[in-house]
């Protein structure tokens, strides 16, 4: 273990999150009608490396957007949120995001992220805390979408701000957002703040491109989830007989990722056996995309409120600050 990575580990609060039931999911998943897998699953080491190419593709414009936005408005989320904050990051935030918040704000006494692989929030903190020696580095090990009581910082912050971006939101169901919005108010406080990055409503067309990249790479990130359930549970996808497919429906303002049946099919999982029609659609995914008003209704429901909002020039991102409402 590096020095860095040991002295990550001695900040660390292990709340021990349960260890997932991959198998039980995947059967209960199977059992419904259509037929869904848990989409959670994706980020083992290659799901993770095949998001980062995905976030690298010409047509899947959220990553680069956000990144853009966020660097552009800096200065006013700044002068909105105050000095003194305890950023937490929902998620393990290692990547230019989080770096961009740190160095854009004034003046943050610690950073907590939160975040359930153990691996993965050592190795954030680890390359995260020589960038910023000022800021001290409070990683939880935990799953953010259940309440979770924050460190206490050495030098008290003047509030906490929830940083959530990437339009992760938009990946869980509505009852389970608005669950997860109400546990970041918990989390920040009466006077705290949350900073949300939401994939805008717009053009199916566009949508649609995103997430069936030419070169095929959102493709390969869907299948392998099929070969992880293989490995480790020990079912018997066949990866050749189905294929990636993402639609978006507006009426629903969401982008449904299935894996599609070619042909009849058995598939064993666990001493069970599930029959695939000729064409069947199996569900691993909802990517939830917002207007104004849709997104301000969600926060609504979980008590907050829009108190700032930015997008970038063509409306295909938006960066929202939250209130307690
Ligand atoms: N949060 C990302 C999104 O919804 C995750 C993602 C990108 C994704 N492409 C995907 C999830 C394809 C499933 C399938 O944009």
């Amino acid at each position: 273990m590096s020095a860095a990575t040991a002295r990550a580990e001695a900040a660390l609060t292990d709340l021990q999150p349960r260890p997932d039931d991959i198998l039980a999911d995947a059967i209960a998943g199977l059992s419904r009608s259509p037929k869904q897998l848990p989409s959670k699953y994706f980020y083992d080491d290659r799901g993770s490396q095949l998001f980062e190419a995905i976030t690298r593709q010409p047509e899947y414009y959220l990553t680069r957007t956000e990144l853009a936005l966020l660097e552009a408005r800096m200065p006013a989320i700044a002068r909105a949120v105050g000095s003194g904050a305890h950023v937490v990051e929902f998620g393990s935030g290692s990547g230019r995001k989080t770096e961009l918040l740190l160095e854009g704000l004034d003046a943050p006494v610690a950073y907590t992220p939160i975040e359930i692989s153990r691996s993965m929030l050592l190795h954030s903190v680890a390359r995260l805390a020589p960038l910023f020696p000022a800021i001290e580095m409070l990683p939880v090990c935990a799953d953010f979408t259940r309440p979770v009581p924050l460190p206490v910082a050495a030098r008290s912050a003047r509030r906490t701000l929830v940083f959530f971006p990437g339009s992760t939101l938009g990946n869980f169901a509505h009852g389970d957002a608005v669950r997860l919005l109400a546990s970041m108010r918990r989390t920040m406080g009466a006077d705290g703040r949350a900073l949300v990055g939401i994939d805008l409503d717009k053009d199916p067309a566009r949508i649609e491109a995103a997430y069936n990249d030419r070169a095929g790479v959102t493709a390969a990130f869907t299948l392998n989830l099929l070969a992880r359930l293989n490995r480790e549970i020990g079912s018997d996808f066949d990866l050749g007989g189905f294929h990636h497919r993402a639609v978006y429906v507006p009426a629903r303002m969401r982008i449904e990722t299935t894996l599609v049946s070619d042909r009849a099919q058995t598939v064993h999982v666990g001493g069970h056996a599930f029959d695939f029609a000729a064409g069947e659609a199996m569900l691993v995914e909802y990517s939830c995309k917002y207007s104004d008003a849709a997104f301000a209704a969600l926060a609504g429901e979980a008590g907050l409120a829009v108190d700032e909002r930015w997008n970038d020039a063509d409306d295909l991102f938006g960066l929202r600050l939250l209130r307690p409402a």
